[in-house]
């Protein structure tokens, strides 16, 4: 099933194509690896999936409905994009963890918490930390936590294994690798070649703002 679909979408800032004409259909269940030069529009390319940002140019659909049609926010919940700099607001960890409850209106699921922190090799007592003290691959990982704490459809994840230790990475690697098994959606920016190539089922070379190469590697 198509589940997101980009057609011919352009980004233009101060009268400069950033993307251009990029067309794209993403499946259900693909897990798709963005390679580029920086500066190539990887970022631009997942905030326009995420409606952080509106296309200058084109068309995008989700679930056979125009992009444009759902309330952002709803949009944003079902399309989640986790920042190349992670982004932790509040003074503690734990204004990070609740926040996806509150705006959901939903009793906090303490049991969900954990079993991230768990996965994620993190201790409770992050928790109470302030977020101005954590090195950045525990901010890395807490503002995956906060995306995964209710599941999205489609998670983009912007070159975010990039400020891990080996250990880490492999331990985040396999989280989403488990996810992507279950079903869920995954695009991910990396600069490492042999990480692009290991899990995805297709590989996207982005280059000035176009596709340069749509590979399937699966
Ligand atoms: N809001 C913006 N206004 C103007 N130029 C931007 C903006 N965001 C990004 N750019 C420019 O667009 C190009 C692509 O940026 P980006 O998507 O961050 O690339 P990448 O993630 O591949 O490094 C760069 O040349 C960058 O300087
Ligand atoms: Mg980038």
């Amino acid at each position: 099933m198509e589940l997101l679909e980009l057609k011919k979408v352009s980004y233009i800032s101060k009268g400069k194509y950033i993307l251009k004409d990029i067309s794209l259909k993403i499946k259900k269940g693909d897990f798709i690896s963005v390679v580029g030069a920086s500066g190539s529009g990887k970022s631009t390319l997942f905030k326009i999936c995420s409606h952080l940002l509106s296309q200058s140019e084109g068309e995008i659909v989700y679930k056979n409905k125009n992009a444009d049609e759902y309330d952002p926010i709803k949009f944003r919940k079902e399309i989640s994009y986790c920042f190349q700099t992670p982004y932790l607001f509040g003074d503690k960890v734990i204004d990070n963890i609740l926040f996806p409850f509150i705006i959901r209106n939903k009793e906090i699921d303490m049991s969900r918490v954990k079993e991230l922190f768990f996965l994620f090799n993190l201790s409770e007592d992050f928790l109470n930390m302030q977020v101005e003290n954590l090195s950045g691959g525990e901010k890395q990982r807490i503002a995956l936590i906060r995306a995964l704490l209710f599941e999205p459809v489609i998670l983009l994840l912007d070159e975010i294994t990039s400020a891990l230790d080996s250990e880490n990475v492999f331990l985040v690697e396999n989280v989403i690798q488990a996810l992507n098994n279950k079903g869920m959606t995954i695009m991910w920016i990396t600069h490492n070649k042999e990480q692009s190539k290991k899990y995805a089922n297709k590989l996207l070379v982005l280059e000035v703002g176009e596709i340069k190469a749509l590979e399937m590697l699966k």
